[in-house]
């Protein structure tokens, strides 16, 4: 199987002309998928329920024919102006009670029967029509599935959804703590969604908003999900997007897409957007249970984040696609083919730039593309990892309330540098969700997991009982999944948290190390002391205990460490980003070179980029990457075990 290479398609905004010189420089790019009709709701249903299917036959017949596969997406992510027009009360009502108006893309509540009902027509429409048309791969339902509503029709299901999941008015009252404030329900009819209100909203009305979302937009996704596979037997995805508004809980929707996909846009520019590479590829490795998932989206070139332009030098695109495939992609897909002439996203890159196929941005896809069929033997390897981090979407949104000791807290950031370190030493991690098996890891990290079961706290007491490693992180174990507090941890790791202490600067520890952002006051009442706060009103205190629990380690680290403290436990590695994939006795292990100087890494077998055999040393180029086929027992082993033994020249 080839590794897959492409993006978003958006042939409605071009004359066919182009769309001819579009599959000549897909075909010069080495393009072989495509996604097709993301945005096109107006111009298949310009009015409702009339079709016009003519153009959309022509570009896949043209794609057909130039060898390109299609990713065939449902448009329900835009509805057109007609539908808005004649839906008013389908379009969506933010926290603060504005309906907004049409103007922009996913404009409407998914609650909506009126947006539902559409949603499925213009699925099935499509699913009839091209259900077997040979240049479908597979099927692209919806775009990034993340909008919330605050409407009445979203606060009717808000009820049904807490009627099922709580089956009385008094369990929810319980589980809200309502008896604070006043909060008492004495009718369904008195819940309402988390608007905007006076003060500090009810913490766990607002993250049951959230789990409420998740599930309504699963229902959402299934019931496209199911039209079109009335009449197609091919994969149907959907592309996940990643953030803090997302309403979606991707680890649980995993098991309703055939494969995981995803969209990554790093926020950060530097070196900090190649770790962010390979930690949203290792968070779809995890939702995707290590099987290969697909980069459905990235940018080709800079790009605008945050009001920042973030630039993609020479080299940086291939290096991070090569960052997604090694971390488990099934290719490197992109936003989009052509730059727009004009609209909300004109400025945004793309694979043919507004400075035409002369450029240096196609010619480094043309490049990528020559190279990525000869690695296409890696699609079906695993990746080799001993380190797991937990990942859990419902303590993230619990942590987004506004009821937190310190706003400085946040989940999102604790994972990432968790992550990020092990990234530094050249240990490649996985995600793995609350339930999932930990047992093959040595090591399994828990960064600020504030919110927590207790079946989890059951098996990962189990994980250390037979010999595991654990590492629970501070503010961890806080409170259950009503956001009640209990110390879920103090009983595996020997410690007892008294106070909070949010830090305004640094602290220092004992061993000469830092920490920054949140400490604790710690009693370890059945813990070794590892390290201790020195100085301030927590001088002496425990930071960091062990404690020993039936074969394995229980470790407590009650502070954010700082970069340099971290890279001191974890370790520190090389400029070169170090990824190993198995199949059987072959092992291909990515290096990808993000230094500005040659690196000379130890490796025996094959290089795939250049086909040449490699006896003892390999040179990866600055900036560059290779890819080692080798046999077993050729390479160290374990996953960044060579980071030891690289050399810098
Ligand atoms: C994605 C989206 C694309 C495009 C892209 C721009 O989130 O799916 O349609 O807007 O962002 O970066």
């Amino acid at each position: 199987m080839n590794l897959w290479y492409g993006g978003d398609y958006n042939p409605e905004q071009w004359d066919p002309a182009v769309w001819k010189e579009d599959v000549e420089l897909m075909r010069r790019a080495g393009v072989n998928l495509v996604t097709v009709g993301v945005f096109s709701w107006s111009r298949l249903e310009p009015v409702p329920g009339r079709y016009e299917f003519g153009w959309l036959d022509e570009v896949l017949e043209l794609l057909y024919g130039g060898g390109v596969r299609v990713d065939l997406a449902t448009p329900t992510a835009s509805p057109p102006p007609w539908f808005s027009r004649l839906h008013p009360e389908a379009m969506p009502v933010t926290a603060d009670g504005v309906r907004l108006t049409h103007g922009s893309r996913d404009t409407y509540c998914a609650c909506a029967p009126a947006y539902r009902d559409a949603a499925k027509g213009i699925a099935r429409a499509l699913a009839q029509r091209y259900g077997d048309h040979p240049a479908l791969a597979m099927w692209h339902v919806h775009n990034e599935y993340g909008t919330t509503c605050y409407c009445s029709l979203a606060a009717e299901r808000f009820r049904e959804w807490l009627r099922e999941h709580y089956g009385s008015l008094e369990r929810l009252n319980e589980a809200w703590t309502t008896a604070f404030w006043s909060q008492g329900y004495g009718d369904w009819r008195d819940v309402e969604p988390p608007r905007k209100t006076q003060y500090l909203v009810n913490p766990t009305q607002y993250l049951d908003y959230r789990r409420f979302w998740s599930d309504e937009l699963l229902a959402a996704y299934r019931e496209q999900k199911n039209v079109v596979r009335e009449y197609s037997e091919l994969p149907v995805t959907t592309n996940f997007v990643f953030g803090g508004w997302v309403p979606v809980n991707h680890a649980t929707w995993s098991a309703e897409v055939d494969v995981v996909a995803i969209d990554h846009y790093p926020d950060e520019a530097g070196i900090g957007a190649e770790e962010q590479t390979a930690f949203g590829a290792d968070l779809a490795r995890g939702w995707a249970g290590g099987k290969p998932w697909l980069l459905m989206e990235q940018a080709a070139g800079g790009l605008n984040v945050g009001r920042r332009w973030h630039p993609k030098e020479p080299g940086r695109m291939a290096r991070n696609s090569l960052s997604h495939i090694a971390r488990g992609s099934r290719g490197a897909l992109f936003f989009q083919w052509r730059a727009s002439r004009g609209g909300a996203e004109m400025y945004h890159p793309a694979m043919v730039p507004h400075a035409g196929p002369d450029s240096r941005m196609f010619r480094e896809i043309t490049e990528l593309g020559s190279v990525l069929p000869r690695l296409a033997e890696v699609a079906e390897s695993n990746v080799v990892a001993e380190v797991a981090i937990l990942w859990d979407a419902e303590c993230w949104w619990g942590m987004q309330g506004t009821h937190l000791p310190s706003s400085e807290l946040d989940y999102l950031k604790a994972v990432r540098s968790a992550h990020r370190h092990f990234w530094r030493a050249g240990v490649t991690v996985d995600f793995a969700a609350p339930d999932a098996d930990l047992s093959s890891y040595r090591v399994v990290v828990v960064p600020s997991l504030y919110l927590v079961s207790d079946e989890t706290v059951a098996k990962l007491t189990a994980y250390v009982e037979s010999g595991g490693e654990l590492v629970v992180g501070y503010f961890s174990g806080v409170v259950d999944p009503d956001l009640r507090v209990r110390p879920a941890f103090a009983e595996l790791l020997g410690v007892r948290v008294e106070e909070f202490h949010p830090l305004a600067d640094e602290v220092a520890l004992a061993s000469g190390g830092r920490g920054q952002l949140w400490a604790e006051d710690v009693q370890a009442f059945a813990a070794e002391v590892v390290d201790r706060y020195a100085g301030g009103v927590l001088d002496g205190k425990p930071a960091i205990t062990r404690r020993q629990v039936g074969e394995g380690t229980a470790w407590y680290v009650s502070t954010e460490l700082d970069d340099a403290t971290a890279a001191r436990l974890v370790g520190a590695g090389e400029p070169v980003e170090t990824v190993r994939r198995r199949a059987g006795d072959t092992t291909w292990t990515f290096r990808i070179n993000h230094s500005t100087q040659d690196v000379v890494v130890p490796a025996i077998g094959v290089e795939l980029v250049t086909g040449q055999n490699v006896d003892g040393e390999l040179t990866v180029p600055a900036g560059g990457y290779a890819v080692v086929r080798s046999s077993a027992g050729a390479v160290g082993g374990r996953a960044g075990a060579a980071a030891g033994s690289q050399r810098r020249r």
